[in-house]
């Protein structure tokens, strides 16, 4: 499996498995084929209310031999609720207790909203205390992410946001390594456009998936390999899962790459300045669907 490396030294599994807007009966069913394939990498966050399965699947995974922990590469994701200072270490505990394990890989702030800047101390605190190996932030813009530098000892490691052929965030990543002094990688969510069929028509997509034999699809996620983004497209389908891991055979010539760079750009989501109520509403992860 293809690795990066995070600026914090520790290799990061550029391919992943999301599990954004999955029930847990879909994780305790769906997982496992992901594992069995070669998937080591799974993306999952308090607000998906479905890390009690993900635990489950990979403890089973490592009782059956088919994994060790070390294999593997876990994310999950605080919501605001989360981030003050006294709350954070709490919620910290509670979601390695939700998940079964003593750590995970990476930890990151879901959203840039409440007391980020005040929490990020207590991210601090779990990586010293071994309960997390590396910490970063998602959907942060370059402001909010400014802030955190400001106070930090550990930088951000990736920041996870919006990234596609359409949204390419150019330069937000070159922001961020100006704002940084180091490489801060993106971590690309909706990496195939959450399923709009348009991305995958367009012609410099189409184009270089006739040549190389390749889906579009996976024409966009050598591209995002292309691109230094760590993806973790979600599907259920098993098929789709061997399409996605088998992008690591796929290389695009830089010609192919400048031509999906010229695709116009526009997001699918703009992330307020302000909280949106979803961000805010107090939720209980002990009720997983
Ligand atoms: N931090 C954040 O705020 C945030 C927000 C959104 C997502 N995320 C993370 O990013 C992950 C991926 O995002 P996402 O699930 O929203 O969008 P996505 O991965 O861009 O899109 C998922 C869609 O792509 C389709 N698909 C997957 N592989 C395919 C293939 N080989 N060929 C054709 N279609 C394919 C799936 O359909 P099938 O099931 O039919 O394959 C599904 O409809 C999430 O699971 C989550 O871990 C994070």
């Amino acid at each position: 499996m293809q690795s990066f490396t995070m600026n914090d030294g520790h290799q990061i599994p550029a391919l992943g498995y999301g599990v954004f807007q999955m029930t847990s009966a879909e994780v305790t069913e769906h997982l496992p084929q992901a594992l069995e394939l070669g998937y080591r990498h799974i993306d999952t966050a308090n607000a998906y209310f479905n890390e009690v399965a993900v635990g489950e699947v990979v403890r089973d995974a490592i009782a059956a031999g088919a994994v060790t922990r070390e294999d593997l590469f876990i994310t999950t994701k605080l919501f605001p609720q989360s981030y003050p200072y006294a709350q954070c270490g709490k919620d910290i505990d509670a979601t390695l207790e939700r998940l079964g394990l003593d750590y995970v890989d990476l930890l990151l702030f879901h959203q840039p909203y409440g007391e980020y800047v005040a929490g990020w101390k207590a991210m601090e605190e779990a990586v010293a205390a071994g309960k997390v190996r590396s910490i970063g932030l998602s959907n942060f813009p370059i402001a909010k992410f400014q802030e955190i530098l400001d106070v930090a000892e550990i930088i951000p490691a990736v920041n996870q946001v919006e990234a596609h052929p359409r949204w390419n965030q150019h330069e937000l990543k070159a922001e961020m390594e100006q704002a940084a002094g180091t490489e801060v990688l993106v971590e690309a969510w909706y990496p195939l456009g959450h399923g709009d069929k348009t991305l995958l028509d367009e012609p410099a997509i189409t184009a270089a998936a006739r040549r190389t034999g390749a889906t579009p699809a996976q024409v966009i996620l050598a591209w995002h390999l292309a691109e230094k983004n760590v993806t973790f497209p979600k599907t259920l389908s098993r098929a789709h899962m061997a399409d996605n891991l088998a992008v690591l055979d796929v290389e695009l010539t830089p010609d192919e790459i400048a031509a999906i760079n010229q695709i116009p750009q526009q997001p699918y989501y703009v992330i307020p300045d302000e909280p949106p109520a979803f961000t805010t509403t107090v939720m209980d992860y002990s009720q997983q669907a």
